[in-house]
């Protein structure tokens, strides 16, 4: 840790991101790649194959470079960390600093509830280096002396800043607000950004009225913010809300923030570098392309673009890159966690929808807001179900294309599963509703398209149902345990690994199912042999000619 750093640890209530760093190391969640990595053609796709090569969720880990390098054959004394924020929920649990992922959901509400002023200091790591004029315009003097990768080699046009947090300021009532933008590295002192053009993001929204005083937009681009800042960037704060204080309010504590060098702006003291500068209000240029998060290639398209007035930074900096694009991603990572609870707590508190367990944003490949899952305890009313699908598909513009509500014993995270759930438990022509008019949201365009639509399916259990086909728990059980005893490969159960009752399922068929299982089959033979009837057809439940009968202690 540097000298200012030192200072002013232990006086704040959250990890700076080299502590983060030291944590994952601790929890074995880091690998170290000492060999010479070209962060221009192999470091994003050598962090890729852990999400694309098979590799288990929980056994995905951050990548920490030592020695980077590029494709001009130029080193970088600078570190450079991809996946450390979120390439599993288990990292950003140690950022969120809880202990356990359960409590991820409970921390943002009462960070969300309960903002924290920042502390301003007038010393910070951040500023242990400060360049600016002359001594960052020049080839290799500015922005292209970080080691910033490029993301998608073969289709992105440039390095992009992926986790970069950049702080804006409303004009009017000079409330501060950070998101976390791509940024286009165009010359070592300009860079574009792509800010959502929409007025309930922030940076956009401050850009408009910058834009109407004809006067350029003060900025600051955070590169490396202490996690639990950095957490924030993306989340979905109320606008007016500054996310520096929700930070604070996560980490149970003020963040240190201290003024920038060449704009009005307050900064996080411990970030790990600064890049301060001007938005212009009304010259865009081309940015992109650049391989997005939602899985395809943004086209190239007029963005905004800011010129850098200054670059302050720590003497020993980190510089983290977020691994994004084709979903599982450490950006999807990062918003499904901060996400879910949210769209949780909406249905649950805000709508008072009885009975929901869990709201799920399908991950893989169609990035959280395309697939939304919502999870009932059983018996609940078909009315609360039905609330509850037009409450998610509505909570934000571009989540919830397809919202299927479902049962507990439904894996939610399991694609198989939901489908079986569709298939068994809903009726088309009953339980669907399709709704006209949603916003198109991020991603591709679908050609010749207006706008998108949602679909509802209601895929819960109408009525009870004969028990799930596998055998009971108790035989499951017992025969992993024999699995392993006679060394059989090792298993990972996959839900549903043992039958269970749903509700059309009675004690006599349970006692005549557990006679068999004792070898006493036998007398299940007489039981059924005095029920014989003369019937016309085959395939009549027995119930619809005995009634009751069959429910007493017949045997
Ligand atoms: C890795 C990553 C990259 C992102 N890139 C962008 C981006 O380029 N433009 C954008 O508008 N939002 C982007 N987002 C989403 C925003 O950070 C998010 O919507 C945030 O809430 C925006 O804050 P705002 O509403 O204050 O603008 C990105 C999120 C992540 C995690």
């Amino acid at each position: 840790m540097d000298d200012t750093a030192k200072a002013v640890a232990g006086k704040r209530a959250y990890n700076d991101l080299q502590e983060h760093i030291a944590a994952l190391d601790k929890a074995g969640l880091l690998t170290t790649i000492d060999a010479p990595i070209n962060k221009d053609t192999e470091m994003h796709p050598l962090v890729r194959w852990q999400f694309r090569g098979g590799i288990p969720e929980p056994e995905r880990k951050a990548f920490l470079f030592t020695n980077v390098t590029d494709s001009k054959r130029r080193k970088y004394d600078i570190p450079v960390l991809v996946g450390g924020l979120a390439a599993n929920p288990e990292i950003y649990r140690i950022g969120m600093g809880v202990n356990s992922l359960a409590e991820i959901g409970p921390k943002w509400d009462h960070g969300l509830g309960n903002p924290i002023e920042p502390a301003v200091v007038t010393k910070a790591p951040c500023q242990e280096i400060v360049l600016q004029g002359a001594e960052i315009q020049g080839e290799g003097k500015g922005l292209d002396a970080l080691p910033i990768p490029i993301s998608t080699p073969g289709f992105d046009v440039a390095p992009y800043f992926t986790a970069a947090t950049w702080i804006t300021k409303d004009p009017d009532d000079g409330i501060q607000n950070m998101g976390v933008y791509r940024g286009n590295l165009k010359a070592p002192d300009r860079v574009a950004v792509m800010m959502l053009m929409s007025l309930s993001a922030g940076g956009y929204y401050h850009w408009k009225k910058y834009q109407a005083r004809g006067q350029k937009m003060p900025v600051a681009i955070i590169l490396g913010c202490p996690p639990v800042v950095e957490y924030t960037g993306p989340q979905k704060v109320k606008m007016g809300v500054d996310e520096l204080w929700v930070a604070g309010g996560l980490a149970g504590g003020p963040i240190n923030v201290v003024k920038a060098k060449t704009v009005d702006l307050l900064v996080p003291a411990e970030a790990q570098i600064v890049i301060e500068g001007l938005i212009d209000p009304e010259y865009l240029e081309p940015e992109g392309p650049f391989g997005e998060s939602h899985g395809y290639v943004a086209l190239e398209e007029y963005n905004m673009v800011m010129d850098v007035t200054a670059i302050t930074r720590r003497k020993q900096p980190i510089i983290s890159s977020i691994i994004s694009q084709v979903t599982p991603s450490e950006s999807s990572v990062i918003k499904r966690v901060a996400y879910e609870p949210m769209f949780l707590s909406h249905l649950r508190d805000t709508l008072s929808i009885k009975g929901v367990k869990k709201v799920a944003l399908h991950e893989p490949l169609t990035n959280l807001r395309r697939v939304v899952m919502v999870q009932f305890e059983r018996g609940v009313a078909k009315t609360e179900v039905w609330r509850a699908l037009y409450g998610v598909s509505s909570f934000m513009p571009a989540v919830g294309k397809y919202c299927i509500a479902i049962d507990e014993d439904i894996d939610p995270d399991n694609g198989d599963s939901v489908f079986w759930a569709m298939s068994y438990r809903a009726n088309p022509a009953l339980d669907i509703q399709i709704l006209k008019h949603r916003a198109r949201g991020h991603g591709p365009v679908l050609q010749g398209v207006e706008s998108d639509s949602t679909l509802l399916i209601d895929a819960t259990l109408k009525a009870d149902m004969p028990p799930v086909a596998l055998p009971k728990k108790k035989y499951m059980e017992h025969a992993k345990v024999l699995w392993e005893k006679l060394g059989l490969p090792p298993l990972k159960p996959e839900s549903p690994w043992y039958g269970y009752s749903l509700g059309d399922w009675t004690e006599e068929w349970d006692l005549a199912a557990e006679r068999a299982a004792e070898g006493e089959y036998l007398r299940n033979g007489e039981r059924s042999a005095q029920w014989r009837r003369k019937l016309e057809n085959p395939q009549v439940p027995i119930r619809d000619v005995l009634g009751g009968d069959i429910f007493g202690d017949k045997l």
